[in-house]
């Protein structure tokens, strides 16, 4: 098995994101939908996908291309009887195979970066009906002049990283009203993400000891750790609550 994957598998979730702020950003957006159908993007094994569907009287298609990911949440769909809520899809969020205009809601916490936050604007929108809503968390600057470990960390490992109000620009450049943003908690990075995946490095690095690939993957995750407990102040996870307008 691919060690990125043995690593991942597991833990609650595949990026920062806890539901107290899913719930939030839902409570915020719920004013404007009636029974939505909401296309969740990068679902991973689903936490947001199971808190919408708790909130939610619409419908929820849950995509992500990993087929583990989906089969663990088709597991927790229907263990938690919402199989008349949710469906779990199969599709890429490059070449998305819905219609035009299908959703009234499209969601995607901590995946928009796989496709560039600005093309996922301008890509996802066209299967937004009139005034629909975007909702994506996005890793972005909170503060202005943060330190060079930081800054020099993520010029490579995610160099579209921007700062709110850049992001907000973006969105209004690319036709949307923003409604909203939200800062995720810090808890929302450790509690269901970092704090497990750190007890996995450490399982695995007595696993892998003679495996210096698979070391080296680990201590890139380590480093990415020890990063955000050293600078948490100058990036987070941003909520972006965005409505289409016509
Ligand atoms: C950082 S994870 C976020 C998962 C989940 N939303 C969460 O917050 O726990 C990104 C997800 O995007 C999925 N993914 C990667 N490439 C994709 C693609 N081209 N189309 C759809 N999903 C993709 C991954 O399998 C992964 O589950």
């Amino acid at each position: 098995m691919n060690i990125f994957y043995e690593l991942h598998k597991e833990i609650p979730r595949e990026g920062p994101g806890n539901n107290e702020t899913t719930r939030k950003a839902y409570q915020t957006i719920e004013k404007f939908v009636s029974k939505p159908t909401i296309l969740d993007i990068g679902c991973g094994p689903g936490m947001q996908t199971m808190e919408l569907a708790s909130l939610t009287d619409g419908k929820i298609i849950a995509t992500d291309m990993n087929d583990g990911f989906l089969d663990e949440l088709r597991e927790k769909v229907n263990q938690q009887y919402f199989s008349n809520k949710v469906s779990v899809e199969k599709a890429n969020m490059k070449s998305l195979p819905y219609s035009e205009g299908e959703f009234d809601v499209i969601w995607s916490e901590g995946a928009i970066y796989i496709i560039g936050y600005e093309n996922g604007l301008k890509e996802w929108k066209r299967f937004l009906n009139e005034d629909g809503i975007l909702v994506v968390s996005e890793l972005s600057w909170l503060k202005e002049n943060p330190p060079q470990e930081p800054v020099d960390f993520w010029k490579i490992a995610y160099p579209g990283a921007d700062s709110i109000n850049k992001n907000r620009e973006k969105a209004e450049k690319h036709g949307y009203e923003v409604i909203d943003t939200i800062v995720l908690p810090e808890s929302g990075w450790w509690e269901h993400y970092y704090t497990p995946l750190e007890k996995r490095i450490s399982l695995f690095r007595e696993k892998y000891q003679h495996n210096q690939k698979a070391l080296n993957t680990l201590i890139e995750f380590q480093t990415e750790i020890d990063l955000y407990r050293n600078y948490s102040e100058y990036y987070g996870y941003v909520f972006y609550l965005l409505r289409k307008k016509s």
